[in-house]
């Protein structure tokens, strides 16, 4: 699997040294909050900007924000490769999908735990990423919820059937217990907040992930 870390537990007085310690990752997670979608705020696009100058890693870009239409195109001026946009957050997912995809970067969608996995259904053939949330949005360190492999193993199912050639990427309460269960689904990317950053050999870790059977 792609083991994408989320930096949102980290230091960020020190954030470059902070980017570096897991520059061995080839993706990383910028997990974005506007305090309205999700209770936290967390930063904005200054702070892909600012890491840009330190790490030449895919941009993961993760909108927990409200109406993302008027939002994203901040984000991809400021370095995102992906755009991951709520389902929830906005009226019209299908014009978003579109309008990401035409501003010249990958386009994701996600969904929180309580909604189903079903109501994406027509929108699959036009994305490059699905993301399943495996905790409710808006902070790092929360349980893994274990309905979310069933959402996995949905998504899974359908792209062999129809041959769609989107990722499928979870987010929430992941290490190696929970990401031996992820990939047995078929997940492709996991992303990993604080059981990265709470130790020091990251790039170790991201290793370990990234093999994980
Ligand atoms: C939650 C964020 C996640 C989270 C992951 O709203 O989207 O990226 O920070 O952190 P852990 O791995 O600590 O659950
Ligand atoms: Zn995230």
């Amino acid at each position: 699997m792609i083991c994408s870390p989320s930096f949102l537990s980290c230091d960020f007085n020190k954030l470059e040294s902070e980017i570096i310690s897991i520059n061995e990752a080839k993706w990383l997670h910028f997990d974005v909050m506007d305090g309205v979608f999700v209770s936290n705020t967390t930063y904005d696009n200054e702070t892909l900007r600012r890491v840009k100058k330190v790490s030449n890693q895919f941009f993961d870009c993760h909108l927990m924000i409200n109406n993302p239409e008027k939002y994203y195109l901040d984000y991809v001026k400021a370095g995102a490769d992906l755009i991951t946009f709520h389902y929830e957050a906005t009226e019209d997912s299908k014009s978003l999908i579109k309008s990401i995809k035409s501003s010249g970067v990958k386009v994701g969608i996600s969904i929180k735990p309580g909604t189903n996995v079903s109501v994406l259904d027509e929108l699959l053939p036009e994305l490059d990423l699905i993301l399943i949330m495996s905790v409710e949005p808006g902070k790092g360190g929360q349980k893994f919820i274990h309905h979310s492999l069933d959402k996995i193993e949905y998504l899974n199912k359908k792209r062999i059937k129809f041959g769609f050639n989107f990722l499928i990427e979870v987010d929430g309460g992941i290490n190696f217990e929970t990401a031996k269960l992820v990939k047995k689904s078929g997940n492709d990317v996991i992303v990993v907040g604080s059981f990265i950053f709470n130790k020091e050999n990251r790039n170790e870790l991201v290793k370990e992930f990234e093999n994980v059977w």
